[in-house]
């Protein structure tokens, strides 16, 4: 599958208004910056539900496959989770906002 990262930036922008990638800082999502390959419900500073930081020490690491999931229906993979967001419907739109995410994963 295609991944597109400039596209995925667009796509991003229904992240917005809750994460920032390309900085280290919290809103009212944890940052994204480092994402790929951290352990869920670990970003120093943040508030998580108990649900996702369940999810990371029973061992949910986001790698793309996880992200995948985790992206077309939050409640379904992490369920309990506090992201108030629906999911993605788009497989190409999940494919090219993870190709964005990875440029902030040094
Ligand atoms: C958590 C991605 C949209 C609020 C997360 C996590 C990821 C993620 C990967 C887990 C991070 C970690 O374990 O450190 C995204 C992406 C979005 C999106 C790619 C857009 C496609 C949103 C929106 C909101 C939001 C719109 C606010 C309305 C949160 C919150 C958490 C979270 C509060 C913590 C969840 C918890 O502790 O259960 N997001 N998110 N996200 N996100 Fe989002």
């Amino acid at each position: 599958q295609a991944q597109d990262a400039a596209a995925g930036e667009k796509v991003f922008a229904k992240c917005k208004a809750c994460h920032v990638a390309d900085e280290d800082k919290n809103k009212i999502g944890p940052s994204l910056h480092g994402l790929i390959g951290r352990t869920a419900g670990t970003h120093e500073g943040f508030k998580y539900s108990p649900a996702m930081v369940a999810a990371g020490t029973g061992g949910l690491v986001w790698d793309e496959a996880h992200l995948k999931d985790y992206l077309h229906d939050p409640k379904a993979k992490v369920p309990g989770t506090k992201m108030a967001f629906p999911g993605l419907k788009s497989d190409d739109d999940i494919a090219n906002v993870i190709a964005y995410l990875k440029q902030f994963t040094p």
